[in-house]
């Protein structure tokens, strides 16, 4: 029987490698996103289906959903996002406002809209959120960090009151440090460090997700540091946070 795996954000980048991996395991990737040609390019490498959508906008979300609804969804990954860089006072309101839509509020809508027929007919949704959101906040990302711990606390929220029901449904929130992929062009920034590789990163995804880890943090530094991120006073981890920040704004 078909198995279609969702991957909004499947375009480029980690959504890319999502969909090769869980090609090779057997699901038929549909990938998502607004760019029709780099869609159909990433199709004709992984196979599968595409579905052009700018997810900013509400009634995308729902197109989205009523064209899937009643196909076998096994998997949704809301992996979609970008970031705004810059000092708070000087970014643009608007793409700020573009950026949660697209971040946070699209990965509520198709949870919402998903979930109920994942928890009658079993699957997964695994949220991309970022280590980001594990932060007490990031100075020159103020919003983008924001989006991300919206996504991780959704998460995990959910996640708690699928496991008191019983549900055959799994959520789960996915927090990875800095990627090797187009995002920081896009943000037009340059990484602190050398991002991980995609395809690693998929992998320690679709890992976590077969586990059913609620919360699935790669790598053993980013881990380090989301820990210490919790433990530490938050006024020396916004200042440790801060000048990695400005070093990403100086390349
Ligand atoms: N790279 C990192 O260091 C890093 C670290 C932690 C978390 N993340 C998260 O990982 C996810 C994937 O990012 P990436 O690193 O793979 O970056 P990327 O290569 O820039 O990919 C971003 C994806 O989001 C899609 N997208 C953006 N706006 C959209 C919209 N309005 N509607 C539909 N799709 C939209 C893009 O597709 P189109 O352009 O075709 O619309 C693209 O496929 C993001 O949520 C990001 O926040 C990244």
């Amino acid at each position: 029987m078909e198995k279609l795996a969702l991957i909004t954000g499947g375009s480029g980048g980690l959504g890319e490698c999502l969909a090769a991996e869980l090609a090779a395991k057997g699901y038929r990737p549909v990938l998502v996103g607004r760019k029709e040609k780099k869609l159909q390019a990433v199709a004709a490498r992984c196979g599968g289906e595409i579905f052009v959508c700018d997810l900013s906008e509400k009634e995308e979300c729902r197109r989205l959903y009523e064209a899937y609804r009643k196909r076998p969804v096994q998997i949704l990954i809301n992996c979609a996002g970008f970031g705004v860089y810059g000092d708070f006072a000087g970014t643009e309101l608007e793409e700020e406002m573009e950026m949660a839509a697209v971040n946070s509020l699209a990965v509520h809508r198709l949870t919402k809209l998903f979930l109920p027929d994942m928890e009658r007919r079993g699957g997964c949704i695994l949220n991309v959120a970022s280590s980001a959101g594990l932060a007490p906040g990031g100075p020159y990302m103020a919003a983008y960090y924001a989006t991300k711990a919206y996504v991780v606390s959704l998460t995990l929220g959910i996640a708690e009151e699928l496991r008191a029901h019983k549900s055959r449904a799994y959520v789960g929130a996915f927090c990875p440090g800095p990627i090797d992929t187009p995002f920081f062009d896009r943000a037009g920034i340059g990484a602190a460090v050398k991002g991980a590789e995609p395809l690693q990163m998929a992998r320690a995804a679709i890992r976590g997700m077969e586990k059913r880890k609620i919360l699935i943090v790669p790598g053993t530094a980013n881990r380090l540091a989301c820990l210490a991120a919790r433990l530490l006073p938050t006024r020396p981890v916004l200042a440790v946070n801060r000048r990695i920040q400005e070093k990403k704004g100086r390349k």
